[in-house]
């Protein structure tokens, strides 16, 4: 059994330089709102999404002919990542999970707060505190290296969604074509965080209406938790569980004996070290694979809102089923992801 404890806090608010330097090759683009935050998309692409407007397309070959080797730019600077940082991985893939749940997919998570501002950003809202820094080094490198091969052209949500994929494929799991042509939003708020991300202690009705919100479906909701088969969460995520369990002073009877065990060893009930985490799946916590489900059948799921998924009717067939075909699950899961990463983006002027 591993367990990882983080030294280090990242720094949040220093991230993320070269997105804003885009400003400058953007003539047309305007910034009047003085309490709003400015991330320029650098193809002038930063507009507000407006649900009266005509219908937007994302398309696998959108910048074929202003940035045929985007997909390669960032693959390089994805493999050295993931070599260099593994966490990078998962990190960047709640990163996207995050953006697509909060305003659409428009890279507005990346947006840092003004300094002296009241209004903060989404990524200083208090669900956003524990996305690792990888995730947005991850971006910073790969726009800094799009920007000098294809200044001006290339959303930063639609580097999100490529190299999300990128950490997926690199983990052990599906490739999938990604489609692009997303808007960079330029509003960033996090007084938007708080209804629009899913917490730990959700029952399945509860993720169920925020999924079908995001137009995503029952299967979207089992399909795409999936994605925590490789990461890390902090003790504070799942500690009443191992102690007073739904206010019962119990541990919750729905976690396997040894794993609470193990985790009370990391976690406990008072005065514990707020860095410590523990692995998602304790056997392979950096690979991208189907155990997820496996896990939640043997009572090893990390988070109440995971093991829910095994012990409500309505998804613990699909929960079943994916714990035995790893192909199905993949391909699943590459579908999902095409529909999480088209949340609001369909819909820009
Ligand atoms: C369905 C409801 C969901 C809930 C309640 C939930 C909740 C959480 C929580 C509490 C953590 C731990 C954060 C920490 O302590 O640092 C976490 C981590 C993570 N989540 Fe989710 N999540 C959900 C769905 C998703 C989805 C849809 C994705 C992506 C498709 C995703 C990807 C991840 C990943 C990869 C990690 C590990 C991050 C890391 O190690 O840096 N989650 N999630």
């Amino acid at each position: 059994m591993y367990f990882f404890t983080v030294l280090s806090c990242p720094a949040y608010t220093t991230i993320m330089p070269s997105l804003s330097s885009s400003s400058s090759s953007c003539s047309t683009c305007t910034f009047l709102l003085s309490f709003l935050f400015a991330l320029t998309a650098s193809n002038c692409a930063a507009r507000e999404i407006s649900s009266t407007s005509s219908p937007r397309q994302l398309s696998v070959d959108y910048y074929a002919k202003t940035c045929p080797q985007l997909e390669q730019l960032v693959g390089s600077v994805t493999s050295q990542q993931f070599k260099e940082a593994p966490v990078s991985g998962p990190a960047t893939i709640r990163l996207l999970f995050h953006d697509c749940f909060v305003q659409g997919c428009d890279a507005s998570i990346l947006i840092s707060t003004t300094p002296g501002s009241e209004v903060l950003a989404e990524k200083d809202a208090e669900d956003n505190q524990d996305l690792r820094v990888e995730g947005f080094q991850t971006i910073s490198k790969a726009k800094a290296l799009v920007e000098s091969k294809c200044p001006g052209v290339v959303s930063s949500a639609d580097i999100l969604a490529i190299a999300a994929r990128d950490y997926v494929h690199l983990a052990g799991g599906p490739y999938y074509q990604v489609k692009k042509g997303r808007w960079d939003g330029k509003i960033s708020m996090a007084s938007r965080v708080p209804y629009n991300i899913p917490r730990a202690n959700f029952t399945v009705d509860q993720q169920l209406k925020l999924f079908n919100s995001k137009g995503l479906t029952l299967e979207d909701l089992v399909v795409l938790s999936g994605a925590h088969t490789f990461g890390f969460a902090h003790c504070k995520q799942f500690v009443s569980r191992l102690y007073n369990y739904r206010g019962s002073k119990q541990p919750d009877p729905d976690m396997d004996p040894r794993l609470l065990k193990a985790l009370r060893m990391s976690c406990p009930q008072f005065g514990g070290n707020s860095d410590t985490v523990a692995p998602f799946d304790v056997t392979t916590p950096f690979v991208f694979d189907h155990a997820y489900y496996g896990n939640l059948e043997a009572k090893l799921g990390l988070l109440a809102s995971d093991q829910a998924l095994f012990l409500d009717p309505r998804t613990k067939p699909l929960v079943l089923q994916l714990g035995t075909d790893k192909h199905k699950f993949f391909q699943a899961f590459a579908a999902a992801m095409e529909k999480m990463g088209s949340i609001g983006v369909e819909r820009g002027t």
